[in-house]
């Protein structure tokens, strides 16, 4: 579902629930929990609300919520809290009697929207044409299971933020060239940190169907999806050359969703994982500037209220179909479950799930 569709989508959700208290809607969802015990299982990305997060039976980054699912085998039921590609991957990776259940439908991703699996056909055919059979297609987990699949049919496999580097460098220990789908940014800060010239980079446009680049092709070895993520792109070199003016003392982390220009100016850039790690270990009193996802900012300012935490953009909002998983939606999928209505179930065709999970595996054996 598109960020359009999502944002003129109305919410299904009955009238009772918007007439619930907090309190009472915390009391049903404990109540819940408690009466299912091990067959109710509810993961959480750290991008989630804190009225949700609370329930969660783990919270981590996309690469510790699949490694957890992969590990799963108790739960009936997999509520999971995060976006619509996430779900998926719970999905394939967990068994077939296990039901996985997205709380509101309209979590989606517009970055995974960015690339789908008609136009990636397109790309690879052409692609082929220019370099023969020398690319191995690498997507981030932020894309759909179609796009996982195809991945997984043509050697290649998933990303995530945590990996990124390790699974680019083995992919060159495969192929010569790479094309990376759909975060052109992620994609592009990776290589460059393994040491590949933006010059030997070029960008496929899936709507023009045209490949973008300056010099010589045969040059070219990684092929950046022209994908964003609509929340890092929101990080901006003038938000950091603001705060370098106004307070020189803030340290700046990003996650690698951020424009190459913001990462190559901040002080620090890696994964979710990696910006929590960082903040648990900075100096009492130290000042941050984040360039992340909100809901995760601000749970990070309250985690450290010894050091200063901030958003690197002043004006930042949190991740809009990551916040349309919250408490009403939570407890409707519970007691649906309650009621023996599995409401929302995610689940992926049998045969992308198969291919999905050859680029999933390749991922998680490395990870
Ligand atoms: P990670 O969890 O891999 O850092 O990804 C961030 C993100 O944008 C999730 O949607
Ligand atoms: Fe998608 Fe970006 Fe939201 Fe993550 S933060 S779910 S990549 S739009």
């Amino acid at each position: 579902m598109s960020i359009l569709e999502i944002l003129e989508t109305p919410s299904l959700l009955p009238e009772r629930y918007k007439q619930m208290s907090v309190e009472e809607m915390e009391t049903r969802i404990k109540e819940i929990k408690a009466s299912f015990g091990n067959r109710l299982y509810i993961p959480g990305h750290h991008y989630q609300k804190d009225e949700v997060i609370q329930f969660a039976d783990a919270t981590g980054d996309s690469l510790q919520l699949a490694q957890e699912s992969a590990k799963n085998d108790d739960a009936d039921y997999i509520v999971f809290c995060g976006v619509h590609f996430m779900a998926e991957t719970a999905d394939i990776l967990t068994g077939d009697h296990q039901k996985v259940i997205l709380p509101d439908m309209r979590a989606g991703c517009s970055m995974a929207d960015m690339a789908d699996i008609d136009q990636t056909n397109r790309a690879w055919e052409q692609l082929q044409q220019y370099f023969s059979d020398t690319i191995l297609p690498l997507t981030y987990v932020n894309s759909t299971a179609a796009i996982k699949a195809f991945c997984g049919k043509h050697g290649g496999a998933t990303v995530t933020s945590s990996n990124a580097k390790k699974m680019v460098e083995w992919a060159f220990t495969q192929k010569e060239r790479i094309l990376f789908l759909p975060d052109q940014h992620l994609g592009r800060n990776t290589a460059f940190d393994i040491g590949i010239e933006l010059a030997q980079m070029a960008v496929w446009d899936p709507l023009a169907s045209v490949l973008e680049y300056e010099g010589n092709l045969e040059d070219i070895k990684v092929i950046l999806w022209k994908g964003h993520c609509s929340v890092h792109e929101k990080f901006t070199v003038d938000n950091i050359e603001a705060l370098r003016k106004s307070d020189p003392d803030m340290n700046i982390i990003v996650h690698p969703e951020c424009s190459h220009e913001v990462v190559q100016k901040a002080d620090y850039a890696g994964s979710t994982h990696y910006i929590i790690e960082t903040l648990k270990k900075a100096e009492p009193h130290s000042k941050w500037a984040v360039g992340t996802e909100m809901n995760l900012v601000k749970r990070l300012g309250k985690q450290h209220d010894d050091k200063t935490v901030v958003s690197l953009n002043p004006n930042m909002c949190p991740c809009l179909t990551m916040n349309r998983i919250d408490l009403p939606h939570l407890l409707w999928s519970l007691e649906s479950i309650e009621n023996g209505i599995v409401m929302n179930e995610i689940k992926v065709d049998n045969q992308i799930a198969v291919d999905a999970s050859l680029a999933l595996q390749r991922m998680l054996d490395r990870a």
